[in-house]
């Protein structure tokens, strides 16, 4: 599994002003979005990309556009919502599946709640969107969801992850490739990242 730190200046930026306790959900949102379009045009550097000739306007000419069916986003509910534009941005002609999942608040595992998937599932790349990979509960979960519907190639982006999370993630599946603003430090016992974002959810519903 290739975990990929997006360390790029303006993602840099840009998550710290997520960090803000001050910055408040309009901003938090559209921020959220910026540095989603960031993670998946570097996720983006390994989509396959076929040859095709198109009539240019000095005559015939060799362009190259993306190979296959087209990606297939998951947003994990709820707070999976705020990437989501920020990557169709990018990609805006991508399928949408999603997963509802919450963490219980005592045990942290997840509790699954709703999820629905595009067709063809095995013949897609798919990207799982979650701001915060924390337990690692949820994307695991997800994953052994998606992967039991026949999803195949799979890459996950986040806001921030904690190195617990991505152990998690490691063992259970090597195979998919995460993608992250930053590492940072540790879990706090109640399962928050430090120094993180706090409950992304709430700062991106606005209800809290
Ligand atoms: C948050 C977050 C992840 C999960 C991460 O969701 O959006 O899905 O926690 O934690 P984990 O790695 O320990 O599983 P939450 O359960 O708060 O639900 P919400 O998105 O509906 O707010
Ligand atoms: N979920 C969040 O929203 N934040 C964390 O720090 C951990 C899980």
């Amino acid at each position: 599994m290739a975990v990929t730190v997006v360390d790029h200046p303006l993602v840099r930026h840009k998550l710290g002003i997520l960090r803000c306790e001050s910055t408040g959900t309009s901003e938090f949102r559209r921020i959220s979005n910026e540095i989603a379009s960031l993670l998946v045009y570097e996720a983006g550097r390994h989509f396959v990309t076929e040859k095709k000739t198109v009539q240019g306007w000095a005559g015939p000419v060799d362009v190259d556009c993306l190979q296959g069916k087209k990606v297939n986003i998951v947003p994990i509910l709820r707070a999976g919502i705020g990437l989501m534009d920020g990557v169709l941005n990018m990609l805006p002609g991508a399928k949408i599946s999603v997963i509802g999942l919450y963490r219980n608040e005592e045990t942290l595992e997840p509790v699954e709640y709703y999820a629905k998937f595009v067709g063809a599932l095995d013949e897609r790349l798919t990207i799982v969107l979650d701001p915060m990979l924390a337990t690692g509960g949820s994307l695991v979960a997800a994953v052994d969801l998606l992967k039991r519907h026949g999803a195949r190639r799979i890459c996950s982006l986040h806001l921030v992850c904690a190195p617990e999370g991505v152990a998690r993630m490691q063992k259970a599946h090597p195979d998919v490739d995460i993608y992250t603003a930053a590492m940072d430090e540790r879990l706090n016992e109640h399962g928050y990242i430090l120094p993180g974002l706090g409950d992304a959810g709430d700062r991106i519903f606005g209800t809290k």
